[in-house]
C-alpha cells in the first residue's frame, strides 16, 4: 500500500497522535500556549529569584564552614586548588564546595532512609528509594558536576601524555514523570575528565554538564520540563510549551530533530576529538561542542565552520560514532531518521551520510537516500572508499508511540542488512542480507580485499535496546541463521565477509569464544587491514536488570584477528567497567604498541565506592597493568569514552 505522509502531516501526526482528538481550543494554539507561558515564566522568574538568594546565604554559611575547594586522594581531605574556568563560575564553586562535602561520609538516619540503596554514594538530594535500575547502584547520578580538579594519585609509570574523557547519563534534576519512568538515556550528558602526563605522580579529574538547550531551561525552571524515552507519546502539558520553544524561540536551529519534542537531547552519549573540537554526541539530535580547556565549557550547537544549515538541525540527527579516515583525517558520520519525510513505502524513511574535512572542520559532503524500514543504526563502518551500514532489525514503531507504547520492536522474522555506498558519489547503497535475525551495537572495523568486504561487529542475537523494545514474537517460524547462541543482548565478536560485486554474503562466523562488546582498535588502522582489537567482556552470569538488559563487564580481552587466539585480562574483585580506548605512543613500533584504557568501578563490600583509570599494557600477546590512576569518588556507569593527547597547545590550560 502506498502511504505517503509529507512533513506537515507527520508534525500533526506527532502533535496530535492517530488515535487523538485536537482539543477545541487548538484552533488557536500558540497564541493561548503564548499567554500561558508568560504567566508561568514570571512567575517561576519570580520565586527562582527567592531561591537564588535563599541558596546564596544557605552556600555562604557551608562555604564559611568549609572554604577548601578540591579533595586530596591521599589524605582524603579538601585542600585549596586553583579552579578552571567557568562561565558561571560563582555559581559552580558553591555546587564544587557541596559535591566535595557530599563525598563525605553521612551518618545522617534522614539520608539513609531516604535512599536505602545507596551507601556514601555522593547522590543528589532529589533521589529518593526507587525500584527503577536506572537509578540504582552505580547507576544513580553523582550529585552534581564540579568547576574544580580533583588530585589523584597515581601508581606504577604513567606512559601517557594526554585527557582521558567519558561522557554518560546523570539526570540533574529528579525526572518529570517519577523515578520510576526514568530511562538511563534520559539522563543529562556529564563529562568525566581525567589529565595525566607522562611519569607524573598526580592526576586531576573534574567533572561538567553538557549546557545543552534542555539543561539550560531546566535549570531556569527549576524543575524537569521534559519527559523521557519511556513517555514520547504526546502530553499537552510537556509537548505544547516545548514545541513552542522549538518553533519560536530554537528558531533556525533546534538541538534534535523535528519529530522530537518533548524528550531533550542530552547530549549524553559519546564524545570525539576532531579538526581540533570536542564534539559531544546524541544520536538522536546534533553534536554540541565543548572546550577542551579544564571548565570543559559549552561552546553550543556546533555547525560545523558555517557549513550546517536549518535543514540539518532540523531533519537531521548525528550517530554516535562517527569514524575519523586515518589516511584523509576526514570524518565521516551518518544520521538515521525514524519517521517517513514523504516515503513512498510505508515505513520507508531516510539515512544522510557526510563528510567533515579534517583541516577545516567544514562539511564537504553530504548525501540524504530512502531506506526501507526505520531501523536504529547505533554505529556505522568505513574503508578508504566506502561507507558501511548495519541495519539490525530494530524497528521504530509510530503508531504503537502515539498510543503511549515502547519506540522499538525487535521483529524476529526480519534480518541483519548491510548496506555499502562510496564515501563520495551517488551509486548505492547496496544491500545484502546475512540472513540472520541479530542485532550489533558496536562496529569493530572493516576493510577491502579487493572486492572482499570484511565487516568485524559485536554481534547478539537480540535486543531489548536498553528496555525501549516492546516484546514482538517470541520465536522465529525458522531457526536464524548463524546464531550466537548466548542470549538476547550479549554480543560475540563476528566477521561478515561480503562480495561487493556479486553483492552476496561470502561468509559469517564468529570471531572469539568470550561474550564482550565495547570492542576498540588503533584508530589508526580504522577502514584498514589491522590485526588486533580489544573489547569489554561480560561478567559472567550477568542477570537483566529490571527490563533493561544492562549488562556488566569485568574483564578487558585482546583479539588477534589473524591466529583466533584471544587473551583475558580480570580486573579483579568487585571491579566492572564500560567502553576502553587504544591509545597508541607517540611512535609506535608496532600495531599493538600503545595502552588500552578502562574506566574501572571498585564498590568492594565495606569499602568507600571509587573509581580507577587503568591503564594497560597492549603491546604484548597479554594485557598486563601498567598504571592506575586513583580517583578518590564514584564515577556513575556510563557510556563512551575518548582521549586527546597533549599535543601542541592542545591541553596547555591544564594544571599538573
Ligand atoms: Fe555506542
Amino acid at each position: 500500500m502506498s502511504v505517503r505522509k509529507p512533513f506537515a502531516d507527520n508534525l500533526l501526526c506527532f502533535a496530535l497522535g492517530p488515535n487523538r482528538r485536537a482539543p477545541p481550543w487548538c484552533s488557536r494554539p500558540l497564541a493561548v500556549v503564548h499567554v500561558a507561558r508568560c504567566a508561568v515564566v514570571i512567575a517561576r522568574r519570580s520565586l527562582a529569584r527567592r531561591e537564588v538568594r535563599s541558596n546564596a546565604r544557605r552556600r555562604g554559611r557551608v562555604a564559611r564552614a568549609m572554604p577548601a575547594q578540591t579533595f586530596d586522594a591521599t589524605t582524603r581531605q579538601c585542600a585549596p586548588r586553583a579552579c578552571g574556568a567557568s562561565e558561571d563560575s560563582s555559581e559552580m564553586r558553591a555546587v564544587s564546595v557541596r559535591a566535595s562535602t557530599a563525598s563525605k561520609p553521612t551518618s545522617s538516619a534522614r539520608a539513609e532512609r531516604r535512599r536505602p540503596d545507596v551507601r556514601k554514594m555522593d547522590v543528589p538530594d532529589w533521589l529518593e528509594a526507587t525500584s527503577n535500575a536506572c537509578l540504582s547502584g552505580n547507576f544513580a547520578p553523582v550529585r552534581d558536576e564540579m568547576d574544580g580538579l580533583v588530585s589523584c594519585d597515581v601508581s606504577g609509570t604513567c606512559p601517557l601524555d594526554g585527557l582521558y574523557l567519558r561522557t554518560g547519563p546523570n539526570p540533574a534534576r529528579a525526572p518529570a514523570l517519577g523515578t520510576e519512568r526514568h530511562h538511563w538515556f534520559d539522563g543529562d550528558g556529564l563529562v568525566h575528565a581525567v589529565r595525566f602526563s607522562r611519569e607524573g605522580v598526580k592526576a586531576a579529574y573534574g567533572r561538567r554538564y553538557v549546557r545543552t538547550r534542555g539543561f539550560e531551561r531546566e535549570k531556569t525552571a527549576g524543575k524537569a520540563l521534559y519527559t523521557g524515552l519511556r513517555d514520547i507519546y504526546p502530553i499537552w502539558s510537556y509537548l505544547l510549551p516545548r514545541l513552542y520553544e522549538k518553533l519560536f524561540l530554537d528558531g533556525s536551529a533546534p538541538d534534535s530533530a523535528y519529530f522530537v519534542i518533548q524528550s531533550k537531547n542530552t547530549s549524553s552519549n559519546a564524545l570525539k576529538f576532531h579538526a581540533g573540537r570536542l564534539l559531544s554526541l546524541f544520536e538522536s539530535g546534533s553534536p554540541y561542542e565543548l572546550s577542551i580547556e579544564p571548565s570543559l565549557r559549552t561552546k553550543g550547537l556546533c555547525n560545523f565552520g558555517g557549513s550546517f544549515t536549518t535543514a540539518d538541525y532540523w531533519m537531521g540527527n548525528f550517530t554516535a560514532h562517527p569514524k575519523v579516515c586515518p589516511l584523509t583525517r576526514e570524518l565521516i558520520y551518518m544520521g538515521y531518521n525514524l519517521v517517513a519525510l514523504g516515503g513512498e513505502q510505508e515505513g520507508e524513511t531516510t539515512i544522510t551520510v557526510g563528510t567533515i574535512d579534517g583541516e577545516s572542520g567544514r562539511r564537504t559532503h553530504k548525501r540524504t537516500f530512502k531506506v526501507q524500514r526505520p531501523s536504529m543504526q547505533h554505529d556505522v563502518a568505513i574503508t578508504p572508499t566506502k561507507i558501511i551500514l548495519v541495519d539490525g532489525p530494530l524497528i521504530f514503531n509510530l503508531p504503537r508511540v502515539m498510543n503511549g507504547g515502547l519506540p522499538f520492536s525487535f521483529e524476529k522474522e526480519c534480518t541483519m542488512r548491510i548496506g555499502f555506498l562510496p564515501r563520495k558519489g551517488d551509486d548505492g547503497p547496496h544491500w545484502v542480507d546475512t540472513n540472520e535475525t541479530c542485532f550489533a551495537y558496536h562496529v569493530v572495523n572493516a576493510y577491502e580485499e579487493g572486492s572482499r568486504l570484511i565487516l568485524d561487529v559485536c554481534k547478539a542475537d537480540e535486543t531489548n535496546a536498553l528496555g525501549m523494545c516492546q516484546e514482538s514474537s517470541t520465536t522465529r517460524s525458522t531457526p536464524s541463521a548463524n546464531p550466537v547462541n548466548a542470549g538476547r543482548d550479549v554480543a560475540a565478536l563476528w566477521r561478515w565477509e561480503i562480495d561487493t560485486d556479486e553483492k552476496k554474503l561470502i561468509s559469517s562466523k564468529r570471531m572469539c569464544e568470550h561474550t564482550s562488546d565495547f570492542p576498540c582498535i588503533n584508530r589508526e588502522y580504522t577502514g584498514l587491514k589491522y590485526r588486533y582489537a580489544y573489547s569489554a567482556a561480560y561478567k559472567a552470569g550477568t542477570e537483566p536488570v529490571e527490563r533493561m538488559d544492562i549488562p556488566s563487564f569485568d574483564a578487558i580481552l585482546k583479539h588477534d584477528m589473524e591466529t583466533g587466539v584471544t587473551t583475558r585480562y580480570e580486573l579483579g574483585e568487585g571491579r566492572t567497567c564500560g567502553d576502553i580506548i587504544f591509545v597508541p605512543v607517540d611512535e609506535p613500533k608496532s600495531e599493538d604498541d600503545g595502552y588500552v584504557l578502562v574506566l574501572t568501578h571498585v564498590d568492594i563490600e565495606g569499602e568507600d565506592p571509587r573509581t580507577e583509570l587503568l591503564m594497560l599494557d597492549a603491546s604484548q600477546e597479554v594485557l598486563t597493568k601498567q598504571c592506575v590512576v586513583h580517583i578518590p569518588m564514584r564515577v556513575p556507569y556510563g557510556f563512551h569514552c575518548e582521549y586527546i593527547p597533549a599535543h601542541g597547545e592542545n591541553l596547555a590550560s591544564w594544571p599538573l
